[in-house]
């Protein structure tokens, strides 16, 4: 099963990784993929802003990994922000045991995360970001953990 949003703008696109922030549980792993410039960054600065995340999120290309602290009534206190699309081989995403840094209060978002699916040890959930005509974004929500979240999702999608 998959669920799908269109966002026509980078705008609507940080609104769209706002309102996933709800969709969300501590412990979850989600996995963003799609070409360089698809949006994926931009969909963690609006997922950080529902987190209640206040300081600025950028691109963690050259450090890795983020770490940002929230303030929510969701029981997630941290948001790892990753990207691996640097990572030369699979040891490099094992060394970071984000599997083990999302157990308690936190939610991780990994960009480029394809690479990294098979190490994490649990369920995740990918959010595929497509570049349609005239700049809109299609995003397409699947992997075992969005089954988990379905309710949510259909929220979210609808
Ligand atoms: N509908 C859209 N959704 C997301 N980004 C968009 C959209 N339209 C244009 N953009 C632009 O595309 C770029 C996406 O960059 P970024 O989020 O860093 O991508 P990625 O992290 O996937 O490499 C930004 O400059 C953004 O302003
Ligand atoms: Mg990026």
């Amino acid at each position: 099963m998959s669920w799908q949003r269109y966002c026509a703008t980078a705008e609507d696109t940080i609104v769209a990784g706002e309102a996933f922030s709800a969709v969300l549980s501590s412990g979850d792993i989600v996995l963003l993929t799609g070409t360089l410039g698809a949006g994926k960054t931009t969909f963690v600065k609006g997922v950080a802003k529902g987190l209640g995340v206040h300081e600025r999120v950028t691109s963690p290309t050259f450090t890795m990994v983020r770490e940002h602290r929230c303030a929510n009534g969701l029981g997630i206190e941290t948001l790892h922000h990753c990207d691996v699309y640097r990572v030369e081989s699979l040891d490099e995403v094992v060394d970071l045991a984000l599997g083990e840094l999302v157990e308690d209060g936190a939610v991780a978002l990994v960009e480029w995360g394809e690479l990294a699916a098979s190490v994490f040890g649990r369920d995740v959930m990918t959010i595929d970001f497509h570049v349609e005509d005239n700049d809109g974004r299609m995003l397409s929500v699947d992997g075992e953990l969005a089954a988990a979240r379905a309710a949510r999702l259909d929220e979210w999608a609808s």
